[in-house]
């Protein structure tokens, strides 16, 4: 069993934001050709922004862009007005991005316990913010990002290379939260999460919410409905963002998935799951 101690673990670093914002202006996003234009969004802590739409459409490709994995065809990316834009060096100082592990492959890697690959992402950081941090003190808030993700001290000294789908999808979420970074870009955060696991993450992300800004892709918007405050839906070429009440309706979601939306009584349901 975990150790279900949700202890939120903001505010515990030295370097923690008081508030920070989030600019994007007129942003093209895609690789050859631009999949989605004129992408305009603004936040400020504490925010989550739920991101959905079928597959392909750019939603990965729209959180690689802003942590400067993918430069933008067009426009601009600020984090409290500091152009970061395709500069993820820079944009790494603000933000951290949890990949989408549906789509992690490998199986065998170098030798690296669980223990070690977020002591070595927090090590990386720490370097990078010009920042120095007693053992004791890492031992510590190492010890309590796995607390809050839920990876039981057993798995502690385990290959990430032996894990399953959903502790390896947790793994990636403690290398992230571990720096306590005020933007946290989670990229399908329950894919691979059992049902009991995903209400554990979704507290945690609740949790985390309290200075942050949290940027969630996801495939069942219902899941994170309670916690998130604006819905972004994107579709081939367009994008609609709005409270989960305006944009999760048969008109937008219809434009959106076509026939896959299906109208029972009071609510919309998008029944072509992914995977
Ligand atoms: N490195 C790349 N070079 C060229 N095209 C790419 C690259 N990565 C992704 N694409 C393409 O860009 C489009 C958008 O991909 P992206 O991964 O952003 O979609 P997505 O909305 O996250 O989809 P999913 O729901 O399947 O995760 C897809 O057609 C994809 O094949
Ligand atoms: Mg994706």
């Amino acid at each position: 069993m975990h150790t279900k101690i949700y202890k939120p673990i903001v505010c515990m670093h030295s370097w923690c934001v008081e508030i920070v914002a989030l600019k994007v202006v007129d942003l093209a996003i895609g690789y050859e050709k631009p999949l989605i234009r004129n992408i305009n969004v603004e936040l400020e802590s504490p925010y989550i922004l739920l991101i959905i739409g079928p597959n392909g459409v750019g939603k990965t490709t729209f959180l690689k862009t802003l942590i400067g994995f993918v430069r933008p065809h067009a426009g601009k990316v600020y984090v409290n007005q500091i152009d970061i834009t395709g500069n993820s060096e820079l944009a790494g100082v603000f933000m951290d991005y949890v990949p989408q592990l549906s789509r992690f492959t490998s199986t065998t890697g170098f030798p690296i316990t669980v223990w070690e690959f977020v002591e070595f992402g927090l090590t990386i950081h720490l370097k990078k913010m010009g920042l120095r941090m007693d053992k004791s003190e890492m031992q510590r808030i190492i010890k309590e990002t796995f607390n809050t993700v839920g990876i039981d001290k057993s798995l502690w000294d385990r290959s990430i290379w032996k894990l399953s789908g959903g502790e390896m999808q947790r793994l990636f979420m403690a290398r992230a939260l571990v720096n306590n970074q005020p933007i946290i870009l989670l990229d399908e955060p329950l894919s691979s999460i059992d049902p009991e696991g995903k209400m554990e993450i979704i507290d945690v992300i609740s949790i985390l919410k309290k200075d942050k800004i949290i940027l969630i892709t996801c495939h069942d918007p219902e899941i994170f409905l309670g916690i998130c405050d604006n819905v972004m839906i994107f579709g081939r070429g367009v994008y609609y963002i709005g409270k989960p009440m305006e944009v999760l309706n048969i008109d937008v979601l219809g434009r959106i998935y076509g026939k896959s939306v299906i109208k029972f009584k009071d609510h919309v349901h998008i029944y072509d799951h992914h995977n």
